[in-house]
């Protein structure tokens, strides 16, 4: 089960007042930050930390950091993940840097870092995106090993529970299924269970820079493909506004172009925390309430000064937030239903 950290109860820091004021100012403007979404961020956040808190590039740490969480056989990030209904584990990722150069991988089989590959399409194709046989075939003459097909465990036990009903009733991750169509991924016992690594940063020289890395839907149909490798939906960074990474149920983050919207609000002057509730709001809208109680979706922003916010759909998003090698804590996003 999660182990729940030092929280920051995001409310009583307040908008404008984030404990950063000092970013406002111009002699501050790049003091490196990072960000991650969910308890396995604070992790993640210390790898990203060693390259940005010693004057390293974004890039470097947004990459190294999410590693760290696809390398972890107990998150649902990675090869240890939960599978496919087919029973294979199937892993998506993008990532994006300041000049607007990114990479992405989809449905990519036994390869342990999706977030590298997806880096070499961005730095060594002239395409965007590789899905599949095509991306696995990439990663492989790039020199990354190709991993025994084998279920961690953990995803071993979901899905032979899963198996018991093989009931189509996805939900993010969950594996405690039954409870209807789309269920809630409440577990029992009321945490949200986490399903995607989303990570954004500022570099000393202010660069902006993301990650994003998933397993996806647990139990997902073959073949499916949700917000995380899709740049714009799950992963948008522009260094004239900001930069902003979804967590959640992917299908309605695309629905709303999630992070590119976020930037958008952001580029209109919002204040990250005012850009990810709008976004928020769109989602609510497009999804209805009576069906965004089933799901859960959170956002995390950072705008070209530094200040930073999230939001998410219900009570229980958290995500990481690291300004020096003994600042890295839980921060609790505020819900909007
Ligand atoms: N947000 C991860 C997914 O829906 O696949």
């Amino acid at each position: 089960m999660i182990n729940r950290r030092r929280f920051v109860q995001y409310a009583s820091l307040g908008l404008g007042s984030l404990n950063f004021q000092s970013f406002r100012g111009k002699a501050e403007a790049h003091k490196p930050l990072v960000l991650s979404t969910w308890d396995a961020g604070i992790e993640a956040n210390k790898a990203a930390w060693q390259i940005l808190g010693s004057g390293g590039y974004a890039l470097d740490a947004v990459e190294a950091g999410v590693r760290v969480t696809e390398a972890s056989q107990n998150c649902c990030v990675g090869l240890g993940a939960n599978p496919d209904r087919d029973g294979i584990v199937t892993l998506d990722a993008c990532i994006m840097d300041e000049a607007g150069n990114c990479g992405s991988v989809a449905f990519l089989e036994r390869i342990k870092h999706p977030i590298s590959v997806a880096r070499r399409v961005m730095e060594k194709t002239p395409h965007v995106m590789l899905v599949g046989e095509g991306a696995q075939q990439f990663a492989v003459a790039e020199g990354f090993p190709l991993e025994k097909p084998d279920l961690s465990p953990d995803a071993k036990r979901a899905y032979e529970n899963w198996l018991k009903k093989s009931e189509y009733k996805p939900a993010i991750n969950r594996e405690n299924q039954g409870h209807g169509p789309f269920a809630p991924n409440m577990l029992d016992n009321g945490e949200w269970n986490h399903d995607t690594i989303g990570m954004i940063a500022i570099d000393s020289k202010g660069r902006l820079s993301g990650s994003c890395t998933t397993s996806g839907m647990g139990f997902k149909m073959r073949g499916r493909i949700g917000d995380s490798p899709i740049i714009g939906a799950g992963l948008f960074v522009d260094q004239d506004a900001g930069a902003a990474v979804a967590t959640g149920q992917g299908e309605d983050i695309i629905r709303i172009c999630g992070a590119h919207t976020i930037v958008e609000f952001m580029r209109q002057g919002m204040h990250p925390e005012q850009a990810c509730k709008k976004a928020m709001e769109r989602l609510l809208k497009v999804k209805g309430i009576e069906k965004a109680k089933a799901i859960q979706a959170g956002f995390i922003a950072i705008n070209n000064k530094g200040e930073y916010g999230g939001y998410a759909l219900q009570k229980g998003f958290s995500f990481a937030v690291c300004h020096a090698a003994d600042k890295n804590f839980l921060v609790n996003a505020k819900p909007l239903i």
